[in-house]
């Protein structure tokens, strides 16, 4: 495959309805609208009826165990691939049209740009092709973004994965997209750069860029998404944001000299369960920012000894396993 924006800029067409399409009833807020996705290749059926939303400024997660349909659905959002059935709204337009791929930056899963251009050269070809003009300081400060800076000149060929990783980023964020749409960014970079990656993300949520993110480190969706869409087998299994997926907190207590009033004061944070001198609290899933430094003060004015105090979640990756080995039997959201 050579470079995504020539790829998305292409006509491929998308049975999307749009003519039929009310859409002016739809929410304008969509970055991302689709509903009813299905793809079958031969036998095998890859996209079973997913729908979902990505809302302007949202960053969304989309994880998935291999083979879950994830690209599949990624690749028809965009025109890649031409669905059975289904309809796709790109930034409150049908997704083929051209001024809607223009809003859009894709880093594909598995890519490979022109090794006889130069990173600078890979970006300003893909600016030309998304149709926008982007100043050459500007094309320079997003390589430095990526932390490609000092290799802009440098012919691609010669790139580490890292790098060419590196650079498809740069290539979906240069044309200043409304909607970055990423499959698996991160699968080739060393922990500094994933953590360059946490914070790219983080900026683009504070400019209103809305993310749509394919990623198994689920750690990292974790940290930056507002919400989560959980595919299984061509299906939605879940969706919703962490704190409906993930439920309560918790918060877990080591104490001592624990009275009948101590013991009042907890339970006026919230149920709680004890196991001699451990503690746990449950929470509600958003607590107020003062809930447990208040807790704390008043145990140690009512003379409790506090040893340890430590706030607990369910984590993401333990919810995907619980989710995925319970099948579609589970109740789903
Ligand atoms: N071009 C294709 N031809 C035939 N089958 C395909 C094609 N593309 C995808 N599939 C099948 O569709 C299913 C979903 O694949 P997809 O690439 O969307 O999964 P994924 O969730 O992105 O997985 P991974 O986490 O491994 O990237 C798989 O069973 C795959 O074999
Ligand atoms: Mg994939």
């Amino acid at each position: 495959m050579t470079g995504p924006t020539a790829r998305l800029g292409a006509s491929a067409s998308l049975d999307v309805g749009a003519e039929e399409q009310p859409i002016a009833d739809l929410p304008p807020s969509s970055a991302v609208w689709c509903s009813g996705l299905r793809k079958r290749y031969r036998r095998q059926t890859a996209v079973d009826g997913v729908s979902f939303t990505v809302g302007r400024g949202e960053v969304v997660g989309l994880l998935g165990p291999n083979g879950a349909g994830k690209t599949t659905v990624i690749k028809i959002l965009l025109g890649l691939v031409r669905p059975d059935a289904g309809e796709v709204l790109l930034l409150g337009r049908s997704a083929r049209d051209p001024q809607a791929r223009a809003g859009v930056g894709y880093l594909p899963e598995l890519f490979r740009y022109q090794p006889w251009l130069s990173a600078a050269e890979v970006l300003a070809l893909h600016v030309r092709l998304a149709g926008v003009t982007v100043p050459a300081a500007e094309r320079r400060a997003c390589l430095a973004l990526v932390g490609l800076a000092d290799r802009a000149g440098d012919r691609v060929g010669g790139f580490s994965k890292g790098m060419q990783q590196r650079l498809g980023l740069a290539v979906a964020l240069v044309a200043r997209p409304d909607l970055v749409i990423l499959d698996e960014p991160t699968s080739a970079l060393d922990p500094l750069g994933r953590a360059d990656v946490r914070d790219l993300l983080l900026s683009l949520k504070a400019r209103q860029v809305a993310v749509l993110l394919n990623s198994h480190l689920i750690g990292e969706v974790e940290r930056v998404c507002d919400r989560v869409v959980i595919l299984d087998k061509g299906r939605v299994a879940a969706s919703g944001t962490l704190a409906e997926l993930l439920g309560r907190r918790e918060l877990r207590l080591r104490l001592d000299g624990v009275d009948s009033a101590a013991e009042e004061r907890l339970a006026a944070a919230g149920a709680f369960t004890r196991d001699r001198d451990s503690f746990v609290v449950a929470l509600p899933a958003d607590p107020d920012a003062t809930t447990v430094p208040d807790l704390v003060a008043d145990l140690v004015g009512l003379g409790v000894r506090v040893h340890a105090v430590e706030p607990a979640r369910i984590s993401l990756e333990e919810r995907l396993l619980d989710i995925l080995r319970a099948g579609p039997t589970e109740e789903r959201r």
